[in-house]
Formats: structure tokens, sequence, C-alpha cells
């Protein structure tokens, strides 16, 4: 099979191209520079010329806090960029797998949002990446797979700011009214790897580690991971952290679409973190 996977150097983007590229398949990851996803002229002779079998959007306006200063431009590239490759991929018969977030939903209640719920984003980038989401399920095949609390080897995320603020603090005050499913690129981009193997139908999917805990739940299991004191964190409010953009208080989606299609949930979110951690450790020192 052949893909096409833009944000390729991203931190999901870089982890499925390794992944792609480990099983051999036919990848073409073009950089921001080599293909900007802002020239739609330029993204449709791309995928005319390569004529992929799976294009994988992993490119984004991903700062979510510039976002409520810059939402026209944030949705250029996560909602206006989607709706011009999602025509290359309509035109060609590609398939488009076009990466989302929790973002899209309001995060109100505790329990797992459904694929289903309605959306409701609370905020500029989540408004972005629903047009986005609109935009690929206009196609006739289009998935979204819908991904939260991220983590890589290849880009800033929570658990190496925690890192880098342990060694410079003694104590950390760290949220604990925001739950959520921290994820680790690698299971998102094996799961997406494992969707494509389907016939699985056009439709909503939430690649998220299973469980549950806050940030300040997480930021204690790395300490614990360190082998340093967990009590050297402690918990705080959203309130004491006031950012441009509210943050969803509740991020945990739900995974019953998988098992519709033969697919178990990812794992739970401790498991995968523990697997990950050397790399991560290595990858970040
Ligand atoms: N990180 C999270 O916690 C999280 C949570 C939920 C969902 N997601 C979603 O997961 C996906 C991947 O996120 P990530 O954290 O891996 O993002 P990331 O590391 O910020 O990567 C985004 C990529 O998009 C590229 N890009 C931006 N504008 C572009 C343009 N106009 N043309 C071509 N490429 C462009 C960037 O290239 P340059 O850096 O060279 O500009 C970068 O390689 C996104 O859809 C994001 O919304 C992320």
């Amino acid at each position: 099979m052949s893909w096409l996977v833009t944000g390729g150097s991203g931190m999901l983007g870089s982890d499925l191209v390794a992944c792609l590229e480990a099983r051999g398949e036919r990848v073409a990851a073009p950089g921001h520079a080599e293909l900007d996803l802002l020239e739609a002229d330029a993204v449709a002779a791309f995928v005319d010329r390569h004529r992929p079998d799976f294009v994988v959007n992993c490119a984004a306006w991903t700062a979510v806090d510039a976002a409520e200063q810059h939402e026209a431009e944030a949705l250029a590239i996560n909602g206006t960029a989607v709706t011009a490759l999602a025509a290359a991929c309509e035109r060609t018969g590609a398939r488009l797998i076009q990466i989302s977030t929790d973002y899209v939903l309001d995060g109100l209640g505790d329990g797992p949002q459904p694929e289903d719920a309605p959306t409701g984003p609370i905020n500029a980038y989540g408004r972005t990446k629903l047009a986005g989401e609109r935009a690929a399920l206009a196609t006739t095949r289009g998935w979204i797979v819908r991904t939260a609390w991220l983590y890589g080897a290849n880009g800033p995320s929570f658990p190496r700011t925690i890192l880098r603020l342990a060694a410079e603090r003694e104590t950390l005050d760290v949220v604990d009214d925001q739950i959520g499913q921290p994820t680790w690129t690698v299971d998102v981009a094996e799961r997406i790897v494992a969707l494509a193997a389907t016939d699985a139908p056009k439709g909503i999917y939430h690649a998220t580690g299973s469980g549950r805990t806050s940030w300040y739940g997480l930021a204690q299991e790395i300490f614990t991971l360190q082998g340093w004191d967990p009590a050297r964190v402690r918990p705080t409010t959203s309130a004491a952290f006031p950012r441009p953009a509210r943050r969803p208080a509740n991020s945990r989606l739900g995974h019953a679409h998988w098992s519709a299609i033969g697919l178990p949930p990812l794992r739970h979110w401790r498991e995968a973190l523990h697997s990950a951690w050397p790399e991560l450790v290595r990858a970040w020192s």
C-alpha cells in the first residue's frame, strides 16, 4: 500500500512514518517546506502524482493558546486545507484519515464521551479542528481518528515538561481537575495502520489510552517511574493556571467504535507509559 503522511515531521507524524517504513509500506512524507497544505493546487498536484492509497493528515495548527488570537490562520490549516486535501482524495480514490482531537467536544460530564457525542468546542482550536472533521466526513470514505493527551519522542508534551520542571524545582503544582487519557503516539500510529487494514465504514474512531487520570495523576506516575518521591507533586486547580484558551474538564473519549470493527480499545494509559518510558527518556536527554 502507498501512503501520504502530511505533518510527517511532527510528533505523531514522525512515529507514523517510522511505523509504516518498518512495515515496508511506501510512504511519502513531505515536510512543510516541501508541501504547504495551504497551497491547494500544490496539494492536488502532489496527490495526483503519488496516487496514495491512504492519506493521513497529521499536519495541523496545534498551538492551542495562540489559536485564540489567530483563529483565521488556524482555520486555514485545520479546516480549509483539509477541504482541499479531502477533494484530492475523493478525486483519486485515496482514503483520508484525518487526525482530530477531543477538543471538538465540550468536555462536560465525567464519563467517556462517545464517538457520536454532540460536538461543542469551547475554544478556537477546537472550532478549527471541527471544521477539519466536517471536511473529512464529507468524503465518501473518510475516517476521523480523534486522539488526546498525546506524548511522543519527537515533540513537546506534558511528560516532557514535567521532567524538565522536576529538575528545576523541588515541588510541582499540577492541575487535578482536568481528566483524560494519556496516549503514546506510537500506539496511535499502530492503530492507524490497523484501521487501514480494515474495511471499516466512514466515521469517527477514538484513539486514546484506556483508563483515566488527571494531569496531577500523570505527573505522579512520571515521578514514580523516575524513582522520585511522588509527594513532590501537589494537586491544584485549573483556576490557579489561567490560560488564553479554556481547556475541557473532561477529555475522556469512549472506545465503542473499535469493537464494532473487530479491534480492541488502545491499552491502558499506564501500561503504555511504562513501555514508552525508557525510549522517551533516551530521546529527551
Ligand atoms: N499533541 C496533542 O496532545 C494532540 C492531542 C489531540 C490531537 N492532536 C492532533 O494530532 C495531530 C498531530 O499533532 P502533533 O502533536 O503531532 O502536532 P505537531 O507536532 O505540532 O505537528 C504538526 C505538523 O504539521 C505541520 N504543519 C503545520 N502547518 C502546515 C502546513 N501549512 N503545511 C504543511 N505542514 C504543516 C508542522 O510542520 P512545521 O512544524 O514545519 O510547521 C508539523 O510537522 C494534529 O492533528 C493535532 O491536532 C494532538
